[in-house]
């Protein structure tokens, strides 16, 4: 571990979930900077800080984020910061035998210690379970904000939600917390449905057994949804998303697509159906604003995170998480330090 840089901030992990995106990592679907130190739902404690931190301090409890906004690009100078466009990582190197690693979305906290710039952390109520907190900083930040922030989702709103893994059920959950009066879950899994259920959902139909579409419109009256947000990143799945809401309303676009993915529409179905089509980057969060909420909601006991932890592991068993992730087993595992 290099001493934090200015700027820079070492953190002692105490939790960190396994995301897609890791094993996207493993499998070089992202890059060729190998080798990768994975782990990036991180929550832990400030260890020490660099010089002009200002922040946080050392003991601070704080999840990390992957998108420190850097407050002078032309989006953060133009008030929209949770879309900057010149996010920070810490630049000093993380080694293993004195081979410099690459740290996951620039965090790296599948080990006891990681070092990331100060923006990246952010303090929350240091009550939160760590296990919990953690999976803030990534997947279900994702999901909770495409229905309360990209989707805008609120009071008398009916949603859709397409996919209920952990960015799925976190969106059925953040458009329960905004106040929608109909969310449907859609999967192909009866467990995901269940789950789903758990978390907040008011009807689910298994798309693998019926048309969601059809089974959308005669569940709102013959509309359709408010809010239909695609959480898996398929083309099948998005154009169901975009078949499925009401006249005026929003598509939201959380799951991640593969570069090879295409979709086809009628352009007088975009244009007539009016509303907007939207992709939600990271939950479109702003860590410094929706982190400490979050955590406050959670320990108010109105926003359930701990259904998220479906079980805590060792480091070395995340080989083993991966496994049951891609069987589609577990909403999170979590490695506790
Ligand atoms: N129709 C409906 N549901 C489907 C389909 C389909 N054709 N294919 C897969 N699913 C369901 C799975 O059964 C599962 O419950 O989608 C869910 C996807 O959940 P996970 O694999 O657990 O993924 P998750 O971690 O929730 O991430 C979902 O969001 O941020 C992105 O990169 C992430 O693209 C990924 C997506
Ligand atoms: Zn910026
Ligand atoms: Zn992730």
């Amino acid at each position: 571990m290099p001493d934090p840089g200015p700027g820079e901030v070492l953190i002692d992990v105490q939790a960190c979930g396994v995301c897609h995106t890791d094993l996207h990592y493993r499998e070089g679907a992202i890059n060729d900077d190998f080798p990768f130190l994975l782990g990036h739902e991180a929550a832990g404690l400030v260890e020490e800080v660099g010089e002009g931190v200002t922040n946080v301090a050392p003991g601070d409890f704080v999840i990390l984020n992957w998108r420190a906004v850097c407050g002078d690009c032309r989006s953060c100078r133009r008030g929209r910061p949770w879309y900057c466009f010149a996010t920070h990582n810490a630049t000093r190197k993380m080694t293993l035998d004195g081979q410099a690693l690459s740290p996951a979305l620039g965090i790296g906290a599948f080990a006891e210690k990681t070092l990331v710039a100060a923006g990246q952390a952010t303090r929350v109520d240091p009550a939160a379970r760590p296990e919990a907190a953690g999976l803030v900083g990534c997947g279900v930040m994702a999901g909770l904000g495409a229905a309360m922030n990209t989707g805008a989702v609120g009071r008398g709103d009916s949603v859709a939600v397409f996919g209920c893994g952990g960015v799925g059920n976190a969106a059925i959950e953040g458009s329960r917390l905004a106040g929608a009066h109909t969310i449907i879950a859609v999967d192909i899994d009866a467990r995901k449905l269940e789950m789903a259920t758990e978390f907040g959902a008011t009807h689910t139909i298994d798309s693998s057994q019926v048309d969601p579409v059809k089974a959308i419109r005669a569940l709102t009256d013959g509309n359709g949804v408010d809010v239909a947000i695609e959480a898996i990143g398929l083309p099948v799945t998005y154009e169901q998303a975009f078949y499925s809401r009401d006249l005026a309303g929003t598509v939201v676009l959380v799951g991640v697509p593969n570069p090879a993915m295409k979709i086809e529409l009628p352009m007088i179905e975009v244009f007539g159906r009016g509303g907007s089509l939207k992709s939600s980057w990271y939950g479109d969060c702003l860590p410094s604003r929706d982190f400490p909420m979050l955590i406050d909601l959670y320990l108010q006991g109105r926003l359930d995170l701990d259904r998220f932890v479906s079980e805590t592991i060792a480091l070395e068993d995340v080989e083993e998480a991966f496994a049951k992730m891609e069987r589609g087993e577990v909403l999170r595992s979590v490695v506790v330090l």
